[in-house]
């Protein structure tokens, strides 16, 4: 299950830098270039590099924190030496 969800967050954040890479220097040359009718019509979508950057923070995060969860998952799986040489006892 993490497995399949890494692959697709991995996806997700891949793609959705694209847009992101995108709009945060079109934001800023927007506002640099200062035409009011650019502006206006920029206005109407001005959240959106935050949205866009919230949400690869976000995927980012959980990218990040991977290889630790995947780690803890291992370490739950494997059956303690003691317990090991319990079972060998017992047969
Ligand atoms: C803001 C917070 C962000 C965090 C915490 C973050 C974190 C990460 C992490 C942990 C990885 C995986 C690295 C690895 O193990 O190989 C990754 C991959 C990547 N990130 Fe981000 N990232 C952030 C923002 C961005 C932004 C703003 C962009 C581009 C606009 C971006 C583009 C990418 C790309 C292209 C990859 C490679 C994905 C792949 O495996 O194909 N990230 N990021």
């Amino acid at each position: 299950m993490t497995k399949l969800l890494a692959k697709w967050f991995r996806k997700f954040h891949r793609w959705i830098a694209v847009p992101t890479a995108l709009a945060i220097p079109a934001a800023l040359v927007i506002k640099l270039i200062g035409d009011p009718e650019l502006k206006s019509m920029w206005e109407k979508i001005d959240n959106l590099p935050s949205i866009l950057m919230l949400i690869m923070a976000l995927s980012g995060a959980y990218l990040f924190l991977l290889p630790y969860i995947v780690k803890g998952q291992r370490k739950k799986k494997t059956v303690p030496n003691h317990e090991v040489d319990n079972q060998l006892k017992r047969k």
